[in-house]
């Protein structure tokens, strides 16, 4: 029986080590991590992350192929096939800060591998990692080898949050990157044949590891850059009274171009794009390629101008002040469909709106008052590192509250941003929600999930990305 073990039960560990399990049940496989009460809740009923679908797959696999421990030595030490899918911050000091992956983790995730191995291995990097980390891991785990053998693979994770089972189960493509050489074309087939339980063949792509490395930066970098795309014109539709669905909609139908990921936005979360593409700024700047890393740098400076474009817009509307007026604020996570709230640009809105001293009430369905408060008191790059690794909130922001129900969070409040587009805000009674606000009232879609004529009727004043403005913002020009 083939064993396989995956160090680290996060975000990505822990959905794709469930749907290996549910797939190949002549596989076992141990989700092993350093965090106890990570491990505690992957054995509980109450999964520690929220994904569609992932309850009922870990149901049917747990304690029959899969399996949950923090004996990370025992099952390294047993696995044939051994997954690193740790934390990879952004370093914030030294050499680097602000752009390089900081690789303490998969360092001494890479030592303890070779610790406690008594027979061959093959290391998988699954986590998003700066391209050249497999040779880095590689010569850990050589020069510490005591005779055994180790072949490195590069199997990059393209699953998104909210939709990862369905990634999983249906992926576009899976890529495999190895050495070129004899064991390392063993390796690679070692692994697609886990994958062929379920993948079509001609959708396992196999690449030398650099290709494979650079190809998941690359990925992230392309989808990242489509949103700010359409952001930028989103910022010139507002100005020229253009509509920014109908003109996505237009360039989408160009086959070369294609419908997918053109809603303009708030600006883009999560834990990869910005992450990404820093680490290829970075990549690039080392190489001697200033205009390549200056390319890129673009896209996340379109990002963080459109964070701020709409905290302007929201104060240059509501009189150029907010201070002391209640702000309700629907939508935490940096996507629909998910808890994590790393890197989501409801904390820059946030953070924007209490430095012009609003008070904000917060609601998401699935995002705890904990977590918010640790997320607007953390500093920039902290929030990668292990929950118990991460630093306590010294104290929390008086001026937020935060609740569990949209109602409670827009009553007695002057304006309304939507940060989130959860499905439940398109269903909400805004005629009762008018009714309890202060007028004029005022709605801040950052997602464009609201019917704005409706809302107008009901005598709301709303401001949607990239949509003509309302008369009474064009009075209110924001500051940009
Ligand atoms: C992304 C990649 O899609 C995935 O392939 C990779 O493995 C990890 O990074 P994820 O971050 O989970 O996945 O979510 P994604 O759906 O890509 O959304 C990222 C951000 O872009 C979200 O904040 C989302 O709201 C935003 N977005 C997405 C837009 O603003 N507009 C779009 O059209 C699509
Ligand atoms: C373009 C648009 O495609 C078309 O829709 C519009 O109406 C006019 O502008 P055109 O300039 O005729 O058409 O040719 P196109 O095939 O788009 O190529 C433009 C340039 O891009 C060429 O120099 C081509 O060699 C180059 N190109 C195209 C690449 O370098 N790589 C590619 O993958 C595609
Ligand atoms: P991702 O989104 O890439 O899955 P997460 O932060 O969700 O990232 O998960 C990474 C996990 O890796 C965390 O649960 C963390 O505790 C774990 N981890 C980090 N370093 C080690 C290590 N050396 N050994 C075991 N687990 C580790």
């Amino acid at each position: 029986m083939v064993k396989i073990c995956c160090i680290g039960a996060g975000y990505v560990g822990g959905p794709t080590m469930a749907v290996i399990a549910l797939k190949c049940p002549s596989i076992e496989v141990a989700v092993v991590d350093i965090s106890v009460p990570r491990i505690a809740a992957w054995n509980s009923d109450q999964l520690p992350i929220y994904e569609p679908g992932l309850d009922g797959v870990v149901k049917e696999c747990r304690g029959r192929n899969l399996f949950f421990s923090t004996d990370v030595e025992k099952h390294v030490s047993e696995a044939d096939i051994v997954f690193v899918s740790v934390n990879t911050p952004t370093k914030t000091q030294g050499l680097g800060a602000g752009k390089a992956a900081d690789l303490t983790y998969w360092e001494s995730a890479a030592r303890v591998i070779a610790d406690v191995s008594k027979s061959d291995k093959i290391v998988v990097e699954k986590s998003t990692v700066p391209v050249k980390t497999a040779e880095a891991i590689e010569k850990i785990l050589t020069h510490n080898s005591k005779g055994i053998k180790y072949q490195i693979l590069s199997n990059p994770e393209f699953l998104a949050e909210g939709t990862a089972i369905k990634d999983l189960f249906n992926p576009d493509r899976v890529l495999i990157g190895g050495r070129e050489t004899p064991e390392g074309q063993k390796a690679i087939q070692a692994l697609k044949d886990v994958y062929a339980h379920w993948v079509p063949e001609d959708r396992i792509l196999t690449t030398n590891l650099w290709s494979a490395e650079l190809s998941k930066l690359a990925a992230n970098a392309f989808l990242a850059q489509r949103i700010s795309s359409v952001n930028a014109m989103s910022a010139l539709c507002e100005a020229t009274g253009a509509n920014i669905t109908q003109v996505a909609y237009s360039v989408g139908t160009d086959s070369r171009i294609g419908p997918k990921f053109l809603n303009a936005s708030v600006g883009f979360g999560g834990s990869c794009f910005q992450k990404g593409i820093l680490n290829l700024v970075y990549i690039c700047e080392c190489n001697g390629l200033p205009e390549v890393a200056e390319y890129w740098k673009q896209v996340i400076k379109i990002n963080d101008y459109q964070k701020s474009r709409f905290v302007n817009r929201i104060v240059s509307s509501m009189f150029n002040t907010v201070s002391s007026k209640k702000i309700a604020v629907l939508g935490f996570a940096f996507k629909k469909d998910t808890g994590d709230t790393r890197e989501t640009p409801a904390i820059d809105v946030c953070k924007g709106l209490l430095g012009d001293k609003a008070r904000l009430s917060i609601y998401d369905p699935q995002v705890t008052e904990d977590q918010i408060q640790r997320d607007l008191t953390m500093k920039k790059f902290d929030w990668d590192h292990p929950l118990h690794l991460q630093p306590m909130s010294p104290t929390t922001v008086k001026q937020v509250s935060v609740v569990w129900d949209a109602y409670e969070a827009t009553k007695d409040a002057h304006g309304i941003c939507i940060l989130t587009e959860w499905d439940e805000f398109k269903d909400l009674d805004f005629q009762r929600i008018y009714k309890s606000m202060q007028k004029p009232a005022f709605v801040f879609d950052g997602r464009n999930v609201v019917d704005a004529d409706k809302l107008r009727e009901i005598g709301f004043i709303v401001y949607a990305i990239g949509k003509p403005l309302d008369p009474w913002l064009k009075d209110m020009p924001a500051v940009v």
